[in-house]
């Protein structure tokens, strides 16, 4: 299992497991119009770009499983593409009460080394055009707008979709 630093608080991302999946999915059904279903969780166990962001991990890194609290997540894979494979974020989610707190970035960051190790060498997101939150993340972490999708959310909002080069964001965390 990888298991990433804690921040200051004592927050800890790792791989998604079984047993995290009810809380992925309180937190989504809380964070979205659109809800993923269960299912659509379930089906990404195993991958490497599903990541959850834990609390209350005992300094070892190991905890006892009882006080653990998943706070977030992020969804992500890679698919192969003629040599050039493409990395998606296809979901990412903070509960609300967790925010602000650099649980977002860290979780998105994750999942970049996870799809540049895999091999990703774009990466490319949907976001909706009005989500300020989620549109500031993407863009301090170099993704820029490649296209604006009318009508892509089933309530009429346009999405946006960002990419950002997997070397290109490999280089600016080195020079960081
Ligand atoms: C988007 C989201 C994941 C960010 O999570 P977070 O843990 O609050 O984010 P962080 O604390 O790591 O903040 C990282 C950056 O995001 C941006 N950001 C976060 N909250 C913001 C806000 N309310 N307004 C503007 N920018 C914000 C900032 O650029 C921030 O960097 P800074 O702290 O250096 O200013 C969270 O707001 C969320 O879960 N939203 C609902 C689900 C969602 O919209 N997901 C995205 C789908 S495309």
């Amino acid at each position: 299992m990888t298991t990433a630093p804690a921040d200051a608080e004592g927050t800890t991302v790792r791989r998604a497991e079984r047993a995290d999946l009810l809380d992925v999915f309180r937190i989504e059904k809380t964070c979205f119009k659109q809800p993923w279903p269960f299912a659509a969780f379930e089906q990404f166990l195993g991958e490497p770009g599903f990541l959850v962001a834990v609390e209350g991990v005992s300094q070892s890194g190991q905890g006892d499983g009882s006080a653990e609290r998943v706070v977030g997540y992020v969804v992500a894979d890679v698919t192969p593409n003629y040599g050039r494979d493409i990395g998606h974020v296809k979901d990412i989610a903070v509960h609300p009460d967790a925010r602000g707190r650099g649980l977002g970035r860290m979780l998105l960051q994750q999942s970049l080394v996870s799809m540049t190790l895999g091999g990703a060498k774009l990466v490319k997101l949907e976001v909706r055009e009005h989500n300020d939150p989620a549109k500031a993340l993407y863009e301090s972490e170099g993704f820029e707008p490649l296209r604006r999708i009318p009508r892509y959310y089933e309530d009429g909002e346009a999405a946006l979709v960002m990419v950002v080069d997997g070397d290109e964001w490999q280089r600016s965390g080195d020079e960081a």
